[in-house]
């Protein structure tokens, strides 16, 4: 396998872009990478989308995407791992560079959800249909028995729930591309209404539409073209049943404990080498679980870190979802984890502005789909 580094990055405004198609948004994420990156072809493309038949009709994404960016005959593929559709497309993408059956290839996730669909029942196809969706649960319930669990196991607190809340909207209303830039404070996000006890709609991540692209080069391409190419240190997955009934213990993901071990040793680090993580706070529990699960906190700490700021842009020791998160910066599902990818890139180069973690020069992406089934994390490091 030889070394990979990501050279471009695009990315429409995530929000709710009636106006605008699929494919609009994907071109226009896609065109910026490509002109970020300053590469004059792509060897190939590949899009990750959880569910665009039920969302907006459209399925074969891969085909129509290469079609509309105007790069057929490049094979183009389109990646589903429900929320994690975004991690897995790059990971197909660092693969097929690492391998060496390509030098450039275009990462691009979209999802456009505002569009009329019955969003709770599409994204409710990622939890077990036997078991979870047909009997009427939703991710918001599954999510609040996670919640529930930790509380009862760990003390977890809703003050500490709604701690999270509101460092990623501050983070958000930081970033120009996030959906929410405004800022609450842990007495509106506990007085928002409720959704799935205890998880209120400020505990939420936004249903959006959106799209990210980046462009993965070979170590030898990225030297040519930029002084400090972003290196690819570590890719890894994993996945756990999908059920969550059927788990030991709900208040740990399993995937992602094992993506992270593995993730960990390919990149030769440990969690403090980290400067900064973006990670998968699709409600405001899944961020408390995953700091833990990643071995940023000692299990059953991870709200007391977000309450006591240890997460926070301000001088944390880990600051996490510099980007808002999907809780401030939106959630169009297979957008999610290439988004992450390109804030990472933002503050590894430098120019994440008002957002700018200090001297980061290596960073966690944690991506996963449904109530944790899947799990992809990448480390990228400044070379
Ligand atoms: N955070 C903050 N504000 C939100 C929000 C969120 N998650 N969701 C909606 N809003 C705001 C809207 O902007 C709107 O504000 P406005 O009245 O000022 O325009 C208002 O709340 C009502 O919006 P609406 O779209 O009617 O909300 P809703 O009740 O239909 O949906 C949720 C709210 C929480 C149910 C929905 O966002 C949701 O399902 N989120 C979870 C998505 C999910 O499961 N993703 C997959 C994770 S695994």
């Amino acid at each position: 396998m030889r070394d990979v580094a990501v050279i471009g990055v695009g990315m429409t405004r995530f929000a709710e872009l009636w106006e605008r198609s699929i494919r609009d948004i994907f071109v226009e994420a896609a065109l910026k990478a490509i002109e970020d990156a300053g590469v004059d072809h792509i060897d190939s493309l590949y899009v990750g989308a959880m569910s665009p038949g039920l969302f907006v009709g459209q399925e074969h994404l891969g085909a129509v995407m290469a079609d509309y960016l105007g790069v057929t005959p490049v094979p183009a593929t389109r990646v589903e791992s429900a929320c994690a559709s975004g991690g897995a497309s790059f990971r197909q993408a660092y693969l097929e560079v690492a391998s060496g059956a390509s030098d450039i290839v275009l990462a691009g996730g979209v999802e456009k959800m505002t569009d009329g669909a019955d969003v709770a029942e599409a994204l409710a196809t990622a939890s077990d249909q036997e078991y979870e969706a047909f009997h009427g649960i939703t991710f918001p319930g599954l999510y609040a028995m996670i919640a529930r669990a930790h509380m009862t196991k760990y003390g977890t607190t809703r003050e500490q729930l709604a701690a999270v809340a509101v460092k990623n909207h501050r983070n958000g209303a930081k970033n120009p591309n996030a959906q929410f830039r405004s800022e609450v404070t842990a007495e509106q996000v506990m007085n928002s209404t409720m959704v799935a006890d205890p998880l209120r709609l400020l505990d939420c991540s936004p249903v959006s539409d959106g799209a990210a692209a980046v462009i993965v080069a070979s170590i030898d391409v990225a030297k040519k073209l930029h002084k400090n190419p972003i290196l690819v240190r570590a890719s890894a997955q994993a996945s756990d049943s999908i059920a969550l009934h059927t788990r030991r213990d709900i208040t740990t993901l399993g995937a992602v404990v094992e993506a992270a071990r593995k993730a960990y040793a390919m990149a030769g680090i440990k969690p403090g080498d980290l400067h900064l993580a973006e990670v998968h706070d699709c409600f405001t529990i899944a961020e408390i679980v995953v700091s833990e699960d990643l071995g940023f906190f000692e299990k059953g700490k991870g709200g007391e870190a977000a309450e006591k700021g240890w997460t926070s842009l301000e001088g944390g020791k880990i600051p996490i979802n510099t980007s808002g998160g999907l809780k401030a910066k939106g959630h169009p599902v297979g957008a999610t984890g290439i988004a992450q990818i390109i804030e990472l890139v933002e503050q590894l180069n430098g120019n994440a502005g008002p957002r700018q973690v200090k001297n980061a020069r290596i960073g966690m992406a944690q991506n996963m789909g449904g109530s944790g089934a899947s799990a992809v994390i990448h480390i990228l490091e400044r070379a």
